[in-house]
């Protein structure tokens, strides 16, 4: 019996382990129930009794030795591993982390609130969720008139009307409820319309409005204001054109078309061969909503505006798909990467 023991023990020592796998057969040979030690347990019944003391401390000392060299073998497969690490070849290719990166839309708002903080803009905020004095009533539409349907509007409760904002021309009367004159704001936002989605139109977007407020704001301040802001936004070469239009929170009311981006007045099919593409409305603010928020019309005036960040995000960049902007596609976003 001791030969079959100093056999094992030969061949427990000289057994090469260098893969999980030679571990695992090492674990089977000898330290697992069923291996060649196990199974010398099972024959101590066999041994004459007067040898079996000696043969027990034999087997022992054999599983003891295969127990340390089992432990040995888990370090060294350990330790090899982590020195494989430790020595990687520098001379391979790196492997690129990828950055986050900001979003268009946000670069847009962030321009945009640059530009007009040099010139004394301030920025405001208010709630998603509005009721109606702030969407309609206090900016002068009048009850039950169509122009409240014009924007398809989203309510979460009727009588008294709560909806989601159509418009963050709602901030405007948020700022002139709680601000003194001199007033110039600047709210960007989302808002909410019952569209379909499509390239062109989507259910939830964003504006930027623009509100002044002081002693003798004229329709001039209007255009010169937007001129700079085209100006700085676009490049120097760019042309506004001012349409004649109605909001029943302006009097006078116009659109804003600025000069295309993509085919500089030579026609193409985002401006619809017209030369011009509308980023907003704009006007000055009507004398009903100055007293609605309880701002003398006899001594204040001002002009208002509203854009569309999303618009003024695809003329920059010419993005013809407003679905881009919420769809997360990664190729799409990497080309933002240096905004
Ligand atoms: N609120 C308008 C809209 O969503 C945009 C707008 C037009 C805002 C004229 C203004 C304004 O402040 O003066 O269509």
């Amino acid at each position: 019996m001791p030969s079959k023991i100093e056999e094992i023990k030969l061949e427990l020592e000289s057994y090469q382990v260098e893969t999980q796998e030679d571990l695992e057969g090492f674990r089977m040979q000898f330290i697992a129930r069923k291996s060649v030690i196990g199974a010398l347990f099972g024959e101590m019944k066999n041994v004459p009794a007067e040898e079996r003391k000696q043969f027990g401390q034999e087997v022992n000392e054999l599983k003891n030795l295969a127990q340390t060299k089992f432990q040995n073998h888990i370090e060294a497969l350990a330790n090899d591993n982590s020195s494989t690490e430790t020595h990687a070849d520098l001379t391979l290719p790196p492997t690129r982390s990828s950055f986050g990166s900001i979003h268009p839309l946000t670069a847009t708002r962030q321009r945009f609130i640059e530009i007009f903080e040099r010139i004394g803009f301030n920025v405001s905020s208010g709630p998603e969720i509005e009721d109606d004095w702030h969407n309609f009533t206090a900016l002068n539409f009048p009850e039950n008139h169509p122009a409240r349907e014009m924007q398809d509007t989203f309510f979460i409760q009727k009588n008294p009307d709560i909806a989601l904002r159509t418009h963050t021309s709602s901030v405007q009367v948020r700022v002139m409820e709680n601000e003194k004159p001199p007033i110039r704001t600047l709210s960007p936002g989302r808002v909410f319309r019952n569209e379909a989605i499509s390239a062109r139109a989507h259910c939830v977007f964003h504006q930027m409005e623009g509100l002044y407020i002081d002693r003798g704001v004229s329709f001039a301040d209007l255009k010169q204001t937007l001129y700079h802001f085209a100006k700085e936004m676009f490049g120097k070469d760019t042309k506004l054109r001012f349409r004649p239009s109605y909001f029943p929170f302006t009097e006078p009311s116009a659109e804003i078309d600025i000069s295309c981006q993509i085919c500089h007045g030579d026609g193409c099919n985002i401006c619809k061969y017209t030369g011009w593409v509308e980023i907003g409305g704009s006007g000055m603010v009507d004398p009903n909503v100055l007293a609605n928020c309880d701002i003398d019309p006899e001594v204040y005036t001002g002009f208002a505006f509203g854009m569309g960040i999303e618009r003024i995000t695809m003329l920059k960049h010419q993005i013809n798909d407003l679905r881009l902007f919420t769809e997360n596609d990664i190729r799409f976003l990497k080309q933002f990467s240096t905004l």
